[in-house]
């Protein structure tokens, strides 16, 4: 892989409350590098987000980071001051967040809004309104002149996805970090988008971060996939690779819950059992234990670390694949 365009090292978030520090994100490293695609999987409450803003420091109080490090092509985001970090956010790290009228304003224009984002990093107006029209079409809206002097609740939600995907990367971005965007959408429509989104990277060598609950979306389109459970990566692996033989069992038992033909030469799983516990009241051993159909008795006293699996690959398990079922 080549230098990493973001790197996130050892990140962890936490939340203060009068008896001590709730650790929620607890030590994540991921990184992606430029034209490179990584999918971040995981079930709600795994971290996904709050690792996410943590990179722009758009953590809501009373979350803090706790520890680890930022890397912007090499520059350590996390000692940023605050005004280069405003010229970061929607300029060389844009982020479409989850719930895309949380984003917009509802008594602006879409057009207007695209402008002002643009104007705020600098570009002139009439620049502006140009890469306005250019985004808003780079992204398959029909008639973008319409979409322009469209308020968002004139918008069907596919159509605000791709108004929010045309913000973003009107400022040319280094990084794009899409958190679930298309959450309520059906996949087909989540599929589409992210289609476009790689696309349209292959013309610009952007990096791109696609953050989701759902391992089928980002199969056929990611490079690599990082799967988060408990406030952790617990598998990274290239895509191929993970979907062909997970190394850990809560890949596996996502996988088993897909429909598809990937799956078809496996023992399936059926479903995952039980719900994730919370991040911040783990007992000791491994998070995953209490749902694991291989826990050993090591599993309830020492959480693994990442383990190097080979092919670029690490998981956090103590057992190898193959000793699974003995
Ligand atoms: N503002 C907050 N205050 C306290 N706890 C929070 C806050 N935001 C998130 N959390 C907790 O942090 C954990 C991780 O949240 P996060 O939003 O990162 O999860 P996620 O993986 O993005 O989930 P989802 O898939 O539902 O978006 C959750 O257990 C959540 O309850
Ligand atoms: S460490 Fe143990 S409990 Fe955790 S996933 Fe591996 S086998 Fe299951
Ligand atoms: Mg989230």
């Amino acid at each position: 892989m080549s230098a990493a365009e973001l790197s996130i090292r050892g990140l962890r978030v936490g939340i203060a409350h009068r008896h001590g520090v709730d650790e929620i994100v607890r030590g994540v490293d991921l990184e992606v590098a430029s034209g490179e695609k990584l999918g971040v999987v995981g079930e709600s409450g795994s971290g996904k987000t709050l690792t996410m803003l943590s990179v722009l420091q758009l953590l809501p109080s009373p979350l803090a980071v706790l520890g680890g490090q930022v890397l912007l092509d090499g520059e350590d985001l996390m000692h940023a001051d605050e005004r280069r970090l405003r010229a970061v956010r929607g300029g060389e790290v844009a982020m479409v967040y989850q719930d895309p009228m949380s984003s917009l304003n509802p008594l602006l224009r879409v057009g207007t809004q695209i402008v002002e984002a643009l104007r705020a990093h600098g570009v002139p107006v009439e620049a502006a309104r140009a890469r306005t029209r250019e985004v808003l079409g780079q992204v398959g809206l029909p008639q973008p002149e319409r979409i322009e002097s469209s308020f968002p609740h004139e918008l069907s939600g596919g159509m605000l996805q791709r108004v929010m995907i045309a913000m973003a990367l009107s400022t040319s971005p280094k990084v794009l970090i899409a958190d679930e965007p298309t959450t309520a959408l059906d996949v087909t429509i989540q599929q589409q988008i992210l289609d476009l989104v790689s696309a349209l990277q292959a013309e610009t060598s952007m990096a791109v971060i696609w953050v989701t609950h759902d391992l089928g979306v980002v199969a056929r389109l990611v490079d690599r996939v990082a799967v988060m459970y408990a406030g952790r990566v617990v598998e990274q692996a290239p895509t191929r690779k993970l979907f062909a033989r997970p190394t850990h069992p809560y890949t596996a038992a996502l996988l088993a819950s897909l429909p598809g033909p990937e799956i078809g030469h496996r023992k399936p799983l059926h479903q995952i059992g039980g719900t994730p516990p919370d991040p911040a009241h783990l007992s000791p051993g491994c998070p995953f234990r209490a749902r694991c159909p291989y826990a050993i008795g090591r599993c309830a006293v020492e959480e693994p670390g990442l383990i190097d699996r080979g092919s670029g690959s690490v998981a956090a398990c103590w057992r190898e694949p193959e000793l699974w079922e003995s």
